[in-house]
């Protein structure tokens, strides 16, 4: 303010001296725009100063919003890290086997219960089934899903069972008299770590399978307990 002042005056007195030398009125003329011009850029810069203040204000509400915010970020974060590990240490359990492998596609029948030995591994997710013995171990204590399919042919009698340990647990048969047909079954077990599962072919009865995979065995870890 000071300075434009002092230039106004001093542009006054010129002018006044000038006045008196070679009248020129334009001189005041240009001198009122030029207040006018300044008072223009002086508003625009207060206009300029409320904006910068209320940015300001804004910056600082969402700085401590921000700083709240950090302890609920932090929280999430070793959730989702928690959640990883956990994820990365659950054990990964799922087979699926068919009976059929080189040679004979009955199997059966016998004068004993037998277990079945499902040669052909599909899937074997950590290995805990047994193609050499027909068994599945449980490698941790949890819920498991278990499901088998029997395939009978022709005018042969197909009976399974699913055994968990020495324990008959479920079973699928048919008495087809003619044709062919398929009959199956599934259970949910919980199993503790080591239990075996297996499936077996009651005394007497066939099951038939060849490379169309009808017979299968398939289980599979639902979540550990
Ligand atoms: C049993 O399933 C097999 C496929 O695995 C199929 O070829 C056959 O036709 C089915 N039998 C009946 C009676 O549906
Ligand atoms: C039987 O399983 C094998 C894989 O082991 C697959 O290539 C083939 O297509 C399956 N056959 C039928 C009829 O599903």
């Amino acid at each position: 303010m000071a300075l434009l002042q002092l230039i106004l005056l001093a542009c006054v007195s010129v002018g006044m001296a000038q006045d008196f030398a070679s009248p020129d009125t334009d001189i005041l003329a240009e001198l009122k725009e030029l207040k006018a011009k300044m008072e223009k850029l002086e508003r625009e810069n207060e206009a300029q100063a409320v904006k910068l203040r209320a940015l300001e204000t804004r910056l600082n509400i969402r700085e401590s919003q921000l700083e709240e915010e950090q302890p609920v970020l932090m929280q999430l974060k070793s959730t989702v890290e928690e959640v990883k590990r956990q994820n990365a240490d659950r054990p990964k359990v799922a087979f699926s086997a068919t009976l059929f492998g080189a040679g004979s596609q009955h199997t059966g029948p016998f004068n004993t219960e037998t277990t079945l030995i499902y040669k052909k591994v599909i899937t074997d997710i950590s290995n805990n089934y047994n193609p050499a013995t027909g068994i599945f171990t449980a490698p941790v204590r949890g819920l498991y899903y278990f499901r088998f399919s029997g395939h009978a042919w022709g005018n042969h009698y197909m009976a399974v069972s699913l055994y968990k340990n020495e324990q008959r647990i479920c079973s699928a048969y048919d008495e087809q008299r003619s044709g062919n047909a398929n009959s199956s079954n599934g259970v949910t077990l919980l199993l503790e770590e080591g239990d075996r599962v297996y499936m077996r072919l009651w005394t007497n009865r066939q099951i038939f399978d060849d490379d169309g995979n009808h017979s299968t065995f398939s289980g599979f870890l639902l979540f550990p307990m």
